[in-house]
């Protein structure tokens, strides 16, 4: 494999599915994987085993669903979690036991009270642990974004050595800067004996809005794994994008980073997953918002119908968009108006259009969006067509 290639991790259904009032049933959730696995992910991160009946049953349904991706199940470092992790993931093609435990001072001292070496011990514990049940084992340092980097070079070596494939580097509160975080990932190629025989993933929390700048400096900075889900939804301010990241690396192509992801599917599961998990895509979101392609301003307008990409960096049926739109308000200029009046059927002259724009914008200012159902009723209205019709 190059090693140009990012793997794209997917835990919609795990870390998303923590969202409040997000909770999905197992024909929701397999008819999500289902997607995933076309979409091109690499990893399908179905859910935590242990947590609970339904939790497990979707992971195994899942496992027997999907045909080309890599599912996973989510544990602690915890032996009763990674066994019933295991036999989730009995009928899996490509299952991967993903295990850990939190590596900063706070959670070390308040939520584990451990020193560093037992620390290390329950991690080394973990990891064996799932090796004797299956070969793909990720190691998740959680906290690291806050954990000390000498240490957290210490855990990824003794959990390398005990067979993990995957270190997972997350920022769990969020609380890095990019340049931070890229640095700490450098560090650990740089510091951890054995680091070639494993794969540095990133996974970054959304808490300072973030998430997706800290994973692209992990990427630029030697790691070859991004976790992330659809719509950026997850834990309190959520994760990672995929779609962002998906379409970074698409857009970029000079940082030569590529992903398995089938861009023109974006769209339509961000969709998906906002349909059944009843929480609407904010307009303005990167990508696959209702507005990431809509143009409303008079100079943005002229330039976007002179020439498309003056004002859009990619094109809206690369990621399964329709077609960019013009929106008609106060701000819109008369190329914009002329644009959407020929699209329902006036070839509009100067004069015609000059006198048109007015009356439009009388009436552009008392309504939030003009449709093309007004345009109609402000051409019929106006002079022009006395003069049209007469
Ligand atoms: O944010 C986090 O640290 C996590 C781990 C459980 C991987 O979600
Ligand atoms: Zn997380």
């Amino acid at each position: 494999m190059s090693s140009n290639r990012v793997y794209i991790f997917d835990t919609t259904l795990r870390d998303g599915e923590q969202v409040p009032g997000c909770k999905l049933n197992t024909e929701e959730k397999l008819m999500i994987a289902s997607r995933l696995d076309k979409l091109g992910v690499d990893v399908i991160e179905a859910g935590f085993p242990v947590s609970s009946p339904g939790d497990f049953q979707s992971v195994e349904a899942i496992a027997k669903l999907v045909k080309n991706a890599t599912v996973c199940g989510l544990t602690r470092a915890v032996e009763n979690d990674i066994k019933v992790a295991a036999e989730a993931l009995t009928f899996a093609k490509r299952p991967r036991i993903h295990t850990g435990i939190g590596t900063s001072e706070s959670h070390m001292k308040y939520k584990f009270k451990a020193t560093p070496e037992q620390i290390i011990e329950r991690a080394v514990a973990a990891v064996k642990y799932a090796k004797s049940f299956l070969e793909d084992v990720e190691f998740y340092a959680e906290d690291a974004g806050r954990s000390d980097n000498e240490f957290l070079a210490r855990v990824c070596e003794a959990v390398i050595k005990a067979g993990a494939t995957v270190l997972n580097i997350p920022d769990t509160t969020g609380y890095c800067l990019p340049e931070e975080y890229g640095q700490k990932i450098k560090y650990l190629k740089e510091n951890v004996t054995g680091i070639h025989n494993a794969i540095l993933s990133c996974h970054c929390h959304n808490d300072l809005g973030l998430a997706t700048a800290n994973s692209i400096a992990g990427v630029m900075n030697g790691a070859r794994q991004v976790e992330c889900t659809i719509n950026g939804i997850g834990e309190r301010a959520g994760n990672t994008s995929l779609e962002e990241v998906a379409m970074i690396l698409k857009q970029h192509p000079y940082l030569d980073l590529n992903t398995n992801i089938n861009s023109t599917m974006l769209t339509e599961i961000s969709q998906l997953v906002s349909d059944t998990m009843g929480m609407p895509v904010q307009p303005n979101k990167a990508i696959v918002g209702t507005n990431a392609f809509a143009h409303s301003s008079g100079i943005h307008q002229d330039g976007v119908i002179k020439h498309r990409e003056t004002y859009e960096i990619m094109d809206p049926k690369d990621v399964g968009a329709e077609t960019s739109s013009i929106v008609l308000t106060a701000r819109s200029g008369r190329a914009a108006l002329a644009y959407r009046a020929k699209n329902v059927g006036y070839d509009l002259t100067k004069r015609e259009l000059d006198t048109i724009y007015s009356d439009f914008l009388h009436f552009a200012d008392k309504h939030k969006e003009v449709t093309d159902t007004d345009i109609h009723q402000i051409i019929k209205m106006s002079e022009v067509s006395r003069r049209m019709y007469a």
